[in-house]
C-alpha cells in the first residue's frame, strides 16, 4: 500500500466509479494485457457510452469491434450481460460481488474487482498476479491449480488484504504484480518486500508459483479457399460449431491433421467436407503460411486464392460478399491480417474485377 502510486501506471478506468465502465474494462482485461486492452476499452467506451447503447448494438457490430482481441466468448457474454442489465435490471448493475457473479462472463475475480472498485466492497481479488505474489512471498509451492492451492491462497489473500481500502489495495496488488513481482523479470532489487520474501531468500523466485498441469498444445492446419467469382465477390461462412472462433467469419476451410502443401493432395485429405467440387475451383496461387498461437492450440493457416463459378449451388451456411463488405465482418486475426495485407500490398480486394 505504501509502494502504490496511481500515476505509476495510469489507466483510464482507475478513477472510474461507473460500474458499467469498470465492468467493461475488467471483461476486456481478462486474459489480455493492459497495453493491448487500452485501445479496445476506448473503442467500446466511445461506441457505447452506456450499458443501454451496448445492449442495443447488433451482434455483428460488437464482434467486429472485438476483432483481434481473442477469446470471443467474452464478447458474446458481454452482450448477454449488457442486455440483461439494460432490460431486466432497468440499467442498474448488481450492487454486490455475489450478485455480479450471476452475470454471464463474470467469475470470482471479476466480481471482486468490480465490487471493490465501484462499491468499496471489502473483497480481495485473486488472479494470476496475486497467486504469483503470494506464492513467492510465502514461499508456498502448493500448486495453484488444485483445490488445496485455491484454499490456501484464498486464505493468504484474505490475510494480506486491507478491508479499510479495498479499491486501493486491489489496484495496488495488481500493479505490483505487473511492475515489480513480474513473471519473468522480477524487479527484486527495487522490491519493498524483498527482505522478508521467502522465495527471494531461497532463490526460488522463478520456481514459483507451481502448476500441477502442464499446458498441452496441439497443432492444426487450416487451408482457406479465397474463392472469388467473376463479379469480384468472395465466398464466406460464419463459424457455428463449438470450436475456436465461434460466430466469426471465414473463407471456406478445409482442415487436415498434418503439414502438407500439395494442393490437390490436401483437398482430398481434408477431414471435413468441402462445400463444392474440386473442378469448380481454379487455383491461382497459394500464400506462405501464417501462424496464430492460441492458449491450447497452434493454428497454421494457408490461403489458396482462385476463381470459382458464381453458378455453383450455394451451400447452406455460405454467402457471397463483395470486397467492400468483407471489411464489416469480424474475422479471426489470421484472416483479418491476410485481408489487410492483400488490400495494402496488392490492392486486389479494392480494384474492380478485370475480367
Ligand atoms: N487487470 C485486470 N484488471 C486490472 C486493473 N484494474 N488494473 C490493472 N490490471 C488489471
Amino acid at each position: 500500500m505504501n509502494w502504490y502510486e496511481p500515476d505509476r501506471r495510469p489507466m483510464p478506468w482507475k478513477a472510474e466509479r461507473d460500474p458499467y465502465l469498470i465492468w467493461l474494462s475488467e471483461i476486456i482485461l481478462q486474459q489480455t494485457r493492459v497495453e493491448q486492452g487500452l485501445a479496445y476499452f476506448e473503442k467500446f467506451r466511445t461506441a457505447y457510452p452506456t450499458v443501454h447503447d451496448l445492449a442495443a448494438a447488433p451482434d455483428t457490430e460488437v464482434m467486429k469491434h472485438w476483432e483481434g482481441l481473442g477469446y470471443y466468448s467474452r464478447a458474446r457474454n458481454l452482450l448477454k450481460a449488457a442486455r440483461l442489465v439494460s432490460g431486466e435490471m432497468g440499467g442498474i448493475f448488481p450492487q454486490s460481488s455475489a450478485e455480479l457473479l450471476k452475470l454471464p462472463g463474470v467469475g470470482p475475480y471479476t466480481a471482486a474487482a468490480i465490487a471493490s472498485f465501484a462499491y468499496d466492497e471489502p473483497i480481495p481479488v485473486l488472479d494470476g498476479n496475486v497467486y504469483r505474489i503470494l506464492s513467492r512471498y510465502a514461499g508456498q509451492a502448493t500448486p495453484i491449480d488444485t483445490t488445496a492451492g485455491k484454499k490456501l491462497f484464498t486464505a493468504l489473500a484474505a490475510l494480506a488484504f486491507d478491508p479499510e481500502q479495498p479499491a486501493r489495495y486491489n489496484q495496488a496488488i495488481m500493479d505490483f504484480g505487473a511492475l515489480v513481482c513480474k513473471p519473468k523479470r522480477a524487479d527484486c532489487a527495487n522490491c519493498p518486500l524483498s527482505l522478508s520474501c521467502v522465495a527471494r531468500a531461497g532463490d526460488l523466485v522463478y520456481d514459483l508459483p507451481v502448476k500441477a498441469k502442464k499446458l498441452q498444445r496441439k497443432t492444426r492446419y487450416f487451408h482457406f479457399l479465397v474463392a472469388r467469382d467473376e463479379t469480384g465477390r468472395y465466398l464466406v461462412q460464419q463459424r457455428k460449431s463449438a470450436d475456436i472462433w465461434r460466430d466469426l467469419f471465414q473463407f471456406p476451410l478445409f482442415e487436415i491433421d498434418h503439414e502438407d502443401v500439395l494442393f490437390d493432395k490436401l483437398w482430398f485429405a481434408s477431414t471435413k467436407d468441402i462445400p463444392f467440387q474440386r473442378n469448380s475451383f481454379v487455383l491461382e496461387r497459394s500464400y506462405p503460411p501464417r501462424k496464430q498461437q492460441l492458449t491450447h492450440q497452434t493454428i497454421i493457416g494457408y490461403f489458396h486464392e482462385g476463381r470459382i463459378d458464381s453458378g455453383i449451388q450455394l451451400p447452406t451456411g455460405y454467402e457471397w460478399v463483395s470486397a467492400a463488405e468483407l471489411g464489416r465482418l469480424a474475422f479471426p486475426k489470421m484472416i483479418a491480417s491476410f485481408i489487410a495485407d492483400k488490400s495494402v500490398f496488392l490492392d486486389l480486394f479494392t480494384l474492380p474485377p478485370t475480367e
